[in-house]
């Protein structure tokens, strides 16, 4: 429904903003306003949901009563990418998946509020040159690609795995800046600065998290999302982005850190919280981690 809606964007009324601002202080789109109805209708009716939490959503969302409630706990960025709807550019849903904790009726916080390591399954859809779905249950990531002539979606990558490096690497550059010297250093080591520590890489950036983590889970690379001095948090949000990419991410072969520790391990506070953000080929994201570790203990010798 979100693909036949995002292939028509020019056609249909869901082209630019909706005019309100969310909970994150961004302007909705209206493809976002429609993308989150869309989920958030076809899981109430499943009766294998007992909470969920939205990223166009200020508070979680119990499943409204007169349905069935089940024991999953779904999370979901309905729309990835927003900036570029109307550029025809690449977007994505995300979804992550946990089992409930609280006992019996309809969930609570406590169902929504737990690490990366507990989810039970993780993926997302790109709406791009082709639909695809990929996703985790903990045992290898699969993709499937929808074929339209027949509306099905056919598995088409079985167990994909993110090369050890990559070619590739993702960052918002404009930002280099306002981030920490670990940050800048290890990044000025992507770009080939420091040929003896790492090799240079070839820089692409699309502004879609979905788009920029599927090239580099098919191609091998690594994306950076850093935390600044005016949001040392950075800006991607971990219980509906950052988690579900880093399950995807650990299964694949690769890694994903806020910089230093191991995004699955985080334990979740707020739904809206947000982390920094490194993802990606294993040997490329450890690289990051001893640079920044390396200029923090100079930093401390200091
Ligand atoms: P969303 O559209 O769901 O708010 O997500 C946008 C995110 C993410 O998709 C992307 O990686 C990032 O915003 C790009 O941010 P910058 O424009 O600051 O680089
Ligand atoms: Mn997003
Ligand atoms: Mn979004």
């Amino acid at each position: 429904m979100i693909a036949g809606a995002v292939r028509r964007a020019g056609l249909v009324d869901v082209l630019g903003a909706a005019g309100n601002v969310n909970v994150q202080g961004e302007e909705q789109q209206k493809l976002d306003v429609y993308a989150n109805e869309v989920v958030k209708s076809a899981l109430t009716f499943t009766g294998r949901v007992c909470v969920m939490g939205s990223e166009e959503d200020d508070d979680f969302i119990p499943v409204p009563d007169g349905y069935p409630v089940g024991k999953y706990v779904v999370l979901f960025d309905p729309l990835d990418g927003s900036s570029n709807i109307d550029a025809n550019a690449p977007v994505g849903t995300i979804f992550s998946v946990y089992s409930r904790v609280s006992d019996g009726g309809r969930g609570d916080q406590r169902d929504v509020l737990q690490p990366g390591r507990h989810q039970v399954a993780a993926g997302y859809v790109m709406y791009g040159s082709s639909v695809m779905m990929v996703y985790t249950t903990g045992h290898g990531v699969h993709g499937f690609t929808l074929d339209p002539t027949i509306g099905e979606f056919v598995l088409s990558h079985q167990r994909i795995t993110i090369p050890p490096t990559g070619m590739y690497y993702s960052v918002n550059e404009s930002r280099f800046g306002r981030w920490d010297r670990g940050v800048q250093l290890a990044v000025r080591g992507l770009h080939g600065d420091f040929p003896d520590q790492i090799k240079g890489k070839n820089s692409r950036y699309i502004g879609s998290l979905v788009a920029d983590f599927h090239r580099n889970l098919v191609n091998g690379g690594i994306f950076l999302y850093p935390g600044d001095v005016k949001a040392p948090a950075g800006k991607l949000r971990l219980l509906y982005e950052c988690a579900p990419m880093a399950f995807i991410a650990e299964q694949a072969g690769g890694a994903a850190t806020d910089g230093v520790t191991r995004i699955l391990d985080l334990q979740p506070e707020a739904l809206h919280q947000r982390t920094p953000l490194v993802i990606g080929s294993r040997d490329d994201v450890e690289y990051v981690r001893r640079i920044i570790l390396e200029q923090r203990a100079r930093e401390g010798a200091a």
